[in-house]
């Protein structure tokens, strides 16, 4: 299977007779599993069973995400045919954005309808030179707006039109110009012309996370830092999962989606999957909708069955976390036969006690940031379980993130006590 996007056409949203977790159920489940897990730290031989239950998991996972059911191949390997886009709404800078261009521009349902003419003019006739990413939806340009503003224009390619498309961006420009969150970027208005489709958000000047990892841009990040852009993305994930409308499941969660301010702060891009949760209050526990995603982060049950939940998100983010420690692709290649699923790898090496042979070369090798590697790890298992029921929420993983990084703190403030108070003591030693 090839690295890369899966996408089809939305399904229909049914009933079924699974029971839905209740949200008592969904607090408690991560809750004694990651008490659990944090136990077994005491005790090596539960954490080896408990691993051991993770890991026979794990194998599952692999053998059902690279099994597809039959008819899965014709109805997901596409096209790279419906990108959308998502965003989000009205802060005050979207506000002075929309009142500049009130009177030149059509308002709709909140976003600014652009006109060609105005795109052209932002990206100088969407000069090369202004390109700054390439994906399945279409280019990405960086643009400037007659007040100044910078913005990404992402400018659909022509061969991805087909019915569904227009259909397809419009629902997508409605459902997502309703969310904001300082993680996510925002959204500031589209264009719709004859086949031209173009997208315009926040533009972010610090790359994605992919290239971070790779050391292709800026320096490396520490480990601290990753934590940090773990807990932007579960923030920015949480908030569209518990979006109080009518939740939203992005559904491409990884690494080349999440793109880096100046100051590393995260944000999540491209919705070009994102699709309304399954509606509860009516009884439905999942959205029936054939598969799409990118491979190496696509939920195995969801590739199964088709049943989309919150909890396909949940995934994809467990295997960004192994991401983020290793620093390697959730699929890499060209690596030995047995290295070549990251997260596979880095749970047999956990189970072995050896954690720390994951952790991305480019760490700093120290008894900080090997426990916080390990804890990680450990979210990152529960995150990838088979089942989504295993799987805690969202929220509860940006919960767990924020005790990790606590911890983090706390340790090296501990080390610096005792780097310090060894210091003190060479003084008083070195004045006797
Ligand atoms: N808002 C943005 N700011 C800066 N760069 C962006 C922005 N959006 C996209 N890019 C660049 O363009 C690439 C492709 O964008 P993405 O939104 O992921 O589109 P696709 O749907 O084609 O995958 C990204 O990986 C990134 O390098
Ligand atoms: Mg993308």
């Amino acid at each position: 299977m090839s690295n890369r996007s899966i996408r089809s056409l939305h399904g229909r949203q049914h009933r079924s007779s699974d029971a839905r977790m209740t949200p008592e159920t969904l607090s408690r489940t991560p809750n004694s599993v990651y008490s659990a897990i944090s136990t077994s730290r005491r005790s090596s031989s539960s954490r080896q069973s408990a691993v051991k239950v993770a890991a026979k998991s794990l194998a599952g996972v692999f053998i059902a995400c690279f099994t597809p059911p039959e008819n899965e191949a014709t109805s997901s390997v596409s096209s790279d045919a419906q990108r959308r886009v998502n965003k989000n709404g009205c802060d005050p800078t979207r506000s002075v954005l929309v009142k500049s261009y009130n009177s030149t521009l059509e308002r709709e349902t909140g976003s600014i309808r652009f006109t060609l003419e105005q795109m052209y003019k932002a990206t100088d006739n969407f000069s090369p030179a202004r390109k700054i990413g390439q994906g399945g939806f279409g280019t990405v340009f960086k643009g400037t707006l007659d007040n100044g503003m910078l913005v990404a224009v992402k400018r659909a390619k022509k061969s991805v039109y087909d019915m569904n498309l227009g259909v397809e961006f419009q629902s997508e420009v409605q459902i997502l110009e309703k969310v904001e969150h300082l993680n996510l970027v925002r959204f500031y208005g589209y264009l719709e012309e004859e086949d031209e489709r173009i997208l315009v958000v926040e533009y972010v000047p610090n790359g994605t996370l992919r290239e971070h990892l790779d050391g292709i841009r800026g320096d490396i990040l520490d480990l601290p830092a990753r934590v940090d852009i773990a807990i932007d993305v579960a923030h920015a994930i949480t908030y569209l999962h518990m979006y109080t409308d009518h939740p939203i499941i992005h559904r491409d969660i990884k690494s080349s989606n999440i793109l880096l301010t100046e100051n590393h702060r995260a944000k999540v891009a491209d919705f070009g999957f994102a699709r309304l949760a399954a509606d509860t209050d009516s009884g439905a526990t999942h959205v029936s909708t054939q598969v799409k995603g990118t491979a190496g982060y696509l939920d195995p049950e969801y590739l199964k069955t088709y049943q989309l939940t919150e909890k396909s998100d949940v995934y994809s983010f467990g295997i960004l976390l192994v991401e983020l420690v290793t620093g390697r692709r959730p699929i890499d290649t060209k690596r030995d036969p047995r290295e070549r699923l990251t997260a596979k790898w880095a749970m047999r090496k956990f189970k072995n006690g050896d954690a720390g042979s994951a952790m991305d070369p480019r760490l700093e090798r120290n008894a900080t940031n090997s426990l916080i590697l390990e804890k990680i790890l450990e979210l990152a298992f529960i995150c990838i379980a088979p089942q989504r029921q295993s799987r805690p929420s969202m929220r509860r993983c940006a919960e767990i993130l924020w005790s990790i990084r606590k911890d983090y703190k706390e340790l090296s403030a501990s080390d610096i006590d005792s780097i310090s108070s060894l210091s003190e003591r060479h003084n008083s030693i070195t004045e006797e």
